[in-house]
């Protein structure tokens, strides 16, 4: 098996390599992963800021770690792994009520259902027209641009999914720029540490003071539901609300945003692929769950704790161990997607790991598919000369977020 990978391509130890390894192009996944993948499943490594963690490779163990209720999503407990974190960002998970995403067991189903029937299928089916309108909106924008060019991340990637996610938790879109700028600040790597901490509070602030609007206005909208229903409930924990709003924002536009330029930059880099789809636009859902797979923009939120010792991939992590399961890895394992680094928009590849799996797969999956099919399906058909314009390795990505995409896409038709 180790045959496989060629020797050069891989370090002789995986010591000085600190996990998650940072992507050095789009398409590829750092060598690292398929080494660590073919010689164990379940390994520890070093995460960046140095300490250690296990780091699960590949989809099949992967799958059964999210699963296990003996691992914790709870960040404030000691040994979760949050690579490149220092102190004052751990302190910071304590001293802040925490949303869904890190909480376990009943007190996570409870505040799940709480929101579940906010993403119904029927929920998301009513707002297809809305979506489309949104998406065409933006498309009579950029087709207006006088020299046929444009920055499609400022000009649709980010726009569509932040108004979607604006009018569906009740956000004023008048404040995008805003919102927008927290969140990359929150998702960079290199953000520093005090300047984090800072776009932390600042949305908390702005959330904090819409939703005391909101409980003197309440509108149609997301939040005003949740506050209406927690009130009724008779308890309402402000911060916790808060929590809720924050991941609802950030995590409603940034991730589709970066999902829909690098959508892009895979069709074009691959124009048979593309072809195909325009052939066939019915095909557009699998194209969409193979873009997902391929580019799996946030590989490591899939991150644990173990809160008692458990066997796994043939390895004992030990109660308090952090353990890392790669989505970007996972998604690339050969024995779940044969021939994984190839584009390949019929390979119906829905079991990937890019939205997670267990009780905290992602809540606005099925939203951030209808955007994606939607744009993919009126982007190239009402564009049909699009072509990126410079050669693809002149395109920036940022290859240290949390949440990979491109930091601008230039493009023209
Ligand atoms: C392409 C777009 C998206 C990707 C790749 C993505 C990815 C993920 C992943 C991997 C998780 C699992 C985290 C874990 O296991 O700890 C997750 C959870 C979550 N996502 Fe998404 N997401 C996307 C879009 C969205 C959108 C549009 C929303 C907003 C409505 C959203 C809201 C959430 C929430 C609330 C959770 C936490 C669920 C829970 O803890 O039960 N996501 N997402």
């Amino acid at each position: 098996m180790t045959e496989a990978v060629p020797a050069t391509t891989v370090p002789a130890e995986l010591d000085d390599v600190a996990f998650p390894v940072a992507r050095a192009c789009p398409f590829a996944e750092p060598a690292e992963y398929a080494w660590a993948r073919e010689r164990s499943p379940v390994r520890k490594v070093r995460v960046r800021g140095g300490e250690e963690a296990w780091w699960v490779s590949r989809l099949a163990e992967g799958r059964t770690v999210l699963a296990d209720p003996r691992f914790s999503s709870d960040r404030r407990r000691d040994g979760f792994p949050l690579p490149g974190a220092d102190k004052a960002v751990r302190e910071r998970f304590r001293s802040q009520p925490p949303s869904m995403i890190g909480m376990d067991g009943e007190q996570h189903a409870a505040e799940r259902r709480a929101l579940i029937g906010e993403f119904t299928v029927k929920r998301l089916a009513a707002l297809r027209p809305r979506v489309q309108e949104i998406v065409d909106g933006f498309i009579d924008d950029l087709l207006a641009a006088p020299d046929r060019s444009a920055d499609l991340v400022r000009a649709l990637a980010l726009p569509v999914p932040s108004l979607v996610i604006c009018e569906l938790l009740g956000v004023p879109y008048a404040d995008h720029d805003f919102f927008q700028n927290c969140t990359a600040k929150l998702v960079s790597r290199s953000t520093p540490d005090d300047e984090r901490g800072r776009a932390v509070d600042d949305l908390r602030g702005y959330l904090s003071d819409l939703i005391t609007r909101k409980e003197a206005e309440p509108g149609d909208d997301l939040f005003s539901r949740q506050l209406a229903r927690r009130r009724e409930q008779g308890e309402l924990d402000r911060p916790g609300l808060v929590s809720m709003a924050f991941l609802l924002l950030a995590a409603g536009h940034e991730t589709t945003a970066n999902m829909i330029s690098l959508g892009v930059v895979g069709l074009l880099s691959n124009p048979d692929q593309l072809a195909a789809l325009r052939a066939d636009p019915g095909r557009t859902p699998m194209a969409v769950e193979e873009l997902l797979r391929y580019f799996a923009i946030v590989e490591a939120a899939t991150a644990r704790v173990a809160t008692e010792d458990v066997e796994i991939g043939g390895v004992t992590v030990a109660a308090g161990e952090g353990i890392i399961v790669s989505g970007l890895s996972a998604n690339r394992d050969p024995a779940a997607f044969p021939d994984p680094a190839t584009l390949d928009i019929a390979r119906g590849a829905r079991h990937h790991l890019a939205f997670g799996y267990g009780p905290h797969q992602c809540l606005g999956q099925n939203l951030a598919r209808l955007e994606l099919q939607i744009v993919f399906d009126t982007l190239f058909r009402r564009v049909p000369t699009l072509r990126l314009a410079v050669p693809i390795d002149e395109v920036t990505f940022k290859p240290d977020a949390v949440i990979y995409g491109a930091a601008e896409l230039p493009v023209t038709w």
